[in-house]
């Protein structure tokens, strides 16, 4: 079997909803393998930001070990569980985040930051990373913050989610007059009912 195919598969496997939580991987099979795919295909490290249950960084990591290659994932978040329902405990989110991450075995790839953007965690500020996946906040200026802070950082490719989205959409815009085109995208299902179709995308520079 290709790589492709076994990422894909991957992909899938790691997307399934659980009985604890539901769907918990947010990209899907679809979305997923469209992230895995960059990172296999690259050799640096990997930042994301929004990491919630851990979903897109497990994915990052497995891809990581799949194509064989070295390369960290940085993740960040301020895993307030607050933020997804009221009554969850403070620490929940990022405990389940750990969780999910020791579950998959890919706890050796990973380096979790507890905290809100701006400004990148200050250990990673000048650090370079092959790509780059923004996938925080979605309102506002978010998606443009989250850009301005990672686009000096990224060599290869800068990987935003739910292009569908006009905030996001406003990132890439400013991402496409400095320079970076874009690569590829994709629309797909991230399970979760009501949500809809999301897209992802991929710019790089030119
Ligand atoms: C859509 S979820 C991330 C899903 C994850 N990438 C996946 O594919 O499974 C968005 C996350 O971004 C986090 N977030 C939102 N704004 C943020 C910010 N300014 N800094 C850090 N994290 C942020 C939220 O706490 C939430 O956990």
């Amino acid at each position: 079997m290709t790589l492709s195919k076994n990422l894909h598969n991957k992909a899938a496997e790691i997307s399934k909803p659980n009985d604890h939580q539901g769907v918990w991987a947010l990209l899907g099979p679809e979305g997923g393998h469209f992230l895995m795919e960059y990172i296999a295909k690259t050799q640096g490290d990997y930042v994301e930001i929004g990491s919630k249950w851990g979903g897109s960084a497990i994915m990052a990591a497995t891809a990581m070990d799949m194509a064989g290659r070295p390369g960290t994932v940085y993740c960040i978040d301020q895993f307030s569980a607050k933020v997804i329902s009221p009554e969850l405990e403070g620490n929940k989110l990022l405990v389940e985040f750990w969780a999910y991450v020791h579950e998959w075995g890919v706890q050796q790839r990973i380096i979790a930051f507890q905290q809100v953007t701006p400004p990148l965690p200050y250990p990673i500020q000048f650090h370079k990373f092959s790509v780059g996946f923004i996938d925080g906040g979605h309102r506002f200026d978010e998606p443009i913050h989250d850009f301005i802070l990672l686009e000096k950082r990224i060599t290869d490719y800068i990987i935003f989610d739910n292009t569908e989205k006009e905030e996001v959409m406003n990132a890439v815009s400013k991402a496409l007059e400095s320079g970076w085109v874009i690569d590829s995208e994709l629309e797909y299902d991230c399970g979760v009912p009501g949500y809809g179709d999301n897209t992802i995308m991929a710019l790089r520079h030119e």
